[in-house]
């Protein structure tokens, strides 16, 4: 899908300045994109713009002919199950559910049920993600196993468009390395829109393009 972004100014009522401010962006179909900066240059808030977690009204923001910002936040929530694939900063797992129970809930919610080939798809991109524990409690795992799982979770339902927030971030090198080439190959496979935010020049540079930002504003890009 295509992303058109035309003045998208966010604000917060206790600063002045808004804390993103991007005037215009398009990020075409399929397209590997990373988005680099400092903490606090506005990535996270980028990233929740677009995948509809905020309320847009004063702006536009349309992935092919879906305008964003004229959604009720339920419509939003209900646009972003079926087409976005997500990967949060701090995960939003939830607690007394399996590895496996988590990365199938997403999937119950929308169809209430989910098959065996949805469990059976489920159990085999943990063990592409070299995950072994899918019956341990979410609460037990440590931060790369959790990443791992949300990874997992976001790519079940075969989205058009892949946002993950620093997925690399929790992960020693060689598990970065092998979720970098699994997202990679997964997009590829399936023609997906990827879209991260990390502060991993290596994961970067496996991107087909990357934007700095700073202060809330692109200051370029390569
Ligand atoms: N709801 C909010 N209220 C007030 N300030 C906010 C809010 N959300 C974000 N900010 C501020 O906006 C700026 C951008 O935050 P954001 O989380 O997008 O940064 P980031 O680039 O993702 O940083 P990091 O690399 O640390 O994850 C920060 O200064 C943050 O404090
Ligand atoms: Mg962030």
């Amino acid at each position: 899908m295509n992303l058109f972004i035309d003045q998208l100014h966010i604000t917060v009522p206790t600063l002045y300045t808004p804390i993103l401010s991007i005037p215009k962006l398009f990020i075409p179909s399929a397209q590997q994109v990373a988005i680099l900066g400092p903490s606090g240059s506005g990535k996270t808030t980028l990233l929740n713009a677009i995948s509809g977690l905020i309320d847009l009204s004063a702006n536009q923001l349309l992935w092919d002919n879906t305008d964003l910002s004229q959604l009720s936040a339920n419509k939003r929530d209900q646009w972003r199950f079926e087409h976005i694939g997500i990967v949060m900063q701090d995960f939003h797992l939830t607690q007394g559910l399996t590895a496996l129970e988590n990365v199938l809930l997403p999937y119950y919610f929308l169809h209430g049920t989910s098959p065996r080939g949805v469990k059976q798809r489920a159990v085999e991109l943990l063990k592409q993600m070299n995950f072994q524990r899918i019956e341990s409690k979410t609460e037990v795992l440590s931060r790369g196993e959790m990443q791992r799982v949300s990874i997992a979770r976001a790519l079940l339902t075969h989205p058009n468009i892949i946002i993950a927030d620093e997925p690399t971030a929790s992960l020693d090198a060689e598990n970065s390395e092998m979720i970098t080439a699994l997202l990679k190959e997964l997009v590829e496979q399936a023609g997906c829109t990827l879209i991260i935010s990390t502060h991993d020049q290596h994961l970067a540079q496996q991107m087909q393009r990357r934007i700095y930002l700073q202060n809330g504003q692109i200051q370029y890009e390569n």
